[in-house]
């Protein structure tokens, strides 16, 4: 009789994106349904990452599993060359709730790939330029090139084929330079993007590229004077306006878009994540104006995936017409005034961000030095999914002393409620093993 359980262990050391030696606290996730995932074990746990911050819509969602069931009995795979029904009536959908002036769309199957498209739209809209800008501390995805676009990688052996993006500094809410308030480091910030636009290149830069709040960087939030600040840039250096909503869009942040909490008005707008409901797709939004793409720029075998393209269609209309973004709004009122009363007990947590239910807490060993807590913070998400809620945490490039809190935005005021509950005792837990409490 072949040893299942035993035949799976052994499995874990054949995988190419496990750490060496394995990580034991990796679950094996059997089922989900709204905010919960089960593990082979049995055993439920509140799922407040959505996966990769991606369940937009709780896992699963009846909806969107009879759309995609739908999909796949009538047909699975249509190549780019062709339309399918729903790849139609997602277009409409979607520029139809698009930020104003956004009425173009494009469809692919990662975040990674569809920032791809929106910078191969920006050159192929400014052919002579020779930059593409990026933020100090972006994430915009693991394709080599989006890899590039992020922040530098720790040992990055794939350099040497890799893009060269143009890196622009950032205003840092939490730690401004120099002793200057946010609002001071914010315009300081934009003279030297200024300074960098007028004599730091060596020819013309056909887009900046950032995302609205830095998710896997740092989970950092802007001013609005930013979104501002940069939109005059673009608009003076006649650069075009890259919004990477992959994180941000479709409700996380309280809004559809977080362009329209901000009042940012993008050139082009990348979506991506919750789109999907819970099934690969991402792509772009567009200005009309904008030249579109010539046969062979911009096609993959399985770009239009009809049944990633019919669950996307049931998703976006059911984070509709459950007024998720406002449910969003709620939950994230809701969470972080919770945080901010954990904050005066729990001298661990130096910061809480918001907006809506992308929410996120920074640990430090110090509220004057900022010391991270990477430690503390390990600490912290073993101790809450041994309670039965997984947080999620950024654990490279230095960055391990983020706890995030982004559930489904669909998840229940008693299961927020009580994941919260668990995050404060494991503060305390970790409190008291570090002599902290
Ligand atoms: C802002 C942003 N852009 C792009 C990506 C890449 O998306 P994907 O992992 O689907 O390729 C991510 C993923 O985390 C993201 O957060």
């Amino acid at each position: 009789m072949v040893d299942t359980a035993a035949n799976r262990e052994h499995a874990k050391t054949l995988l190419l994106h496990e750490p060496a030696g394995g990580d034991p606290t990796k679950l094996t996730l059997v089922r989900a349904e709204g905010s919960l995932v089960w593990d082979d074990a049995g055993i439920s746990y509140i799922d407040c990452t959505a996966q990769a911050w991606s369940n937009n819509l709780g896992a699963n969602d009846p909806r969107v599993i009879e759309a995609a069931i739908e999909q796949t009995r009538a047909i699975t795979h249509a190549r780019p060359t062709f339309h399918t029904p729903a790849l139609l009536d997602l277009a409409e959908l979607l520029v139809s709730i698009a930020p104003a002036g956004l009425d173009r769309v494009g469809f692919t199957l990662h975040g990674s790939m569809a920032v791809e498209m929106a910078l191969k739209l920006a050159m192929r809209n400014r052919p002579g330029a020779q930059h593409i800008a990026i933020l100090h501390d972006a994430y915009h995805g693991r394709s080599i090139t989006t890899m590039a676009a992020s922040w530098p990688h720790p040992d990055n052996p794939f350099g040497p084929i890799q893009a060269r993006f143009l890196r622009l500094p950032r205003p840092d809410l939490y730690r401004p330079r120099a002793g200057l308030t946010p609002e001071q480091d914010t315009e300081l910030t934009l003279g030297l993007i200024r300074d960098v636009l007028d004599r730091g290149t060596d020819g013309p830069v056909a887009a900046i590229v950032y995302e609205p709040i830095q998710g896997n960087g740092g989970h950092n939030e802007f001013l609005p004077a930013w979104h501002r600040g940069l939109r005059q840039i673009c608009d003076e250096y006649d650069i075009l306006l890259i919004v990477d909503e992959v994180q941000s869009g479709l409700g996380r942040t309280g809004a559809i878009w977080a362009s329209d909490l901000y009042d940012i008005r993008p050139d082009i707008l990348v979506f991506g994540k919750g789109v999907g409901g819970g099934f690969p797709l991402a792509g772009v939004l567009t200005r009309a104006e904008l030249a579109t793409f010539r046969s062979g720029d911009d096609q993959l075998t399985f770009g239009q995936f009809p049944i990633s393209i019919a669950a996307g269609l049931a998703a976006v209309r059911a984070i509709l017409d459950d007024k998720l973004s406002e449910t969003a709004a709620e939950h994230g009122r809701y969470a972080t005034g919770r945080l901010l009363e954990m904050k005066e007990r729990h001298p661990l947590i130096g910061d809480v961000r918001c907006p809506g239910l992308m929410v996120c807490i920074e640990l430090v060993r110090d509220r004057v030095t900022k010391e991270p807590a990477t430690e503390e913070t390990r600490g912290v998400f073993l101790e809450a999914q041994r309670r039965g809620v997984i947080f999620g945490e950024n654990r490279y490039a230095g960055l391990g002393n983020l706890i995030k809190i982004k559930p489904p935005l669909d998840i229940s005021h008693e299961l927020l409620a009580r994941s919260l509950d668990v995050l404060d005792e494991a503060l305390t837990e970790v409190e008291r093993r570090y002599g902290r409490d």
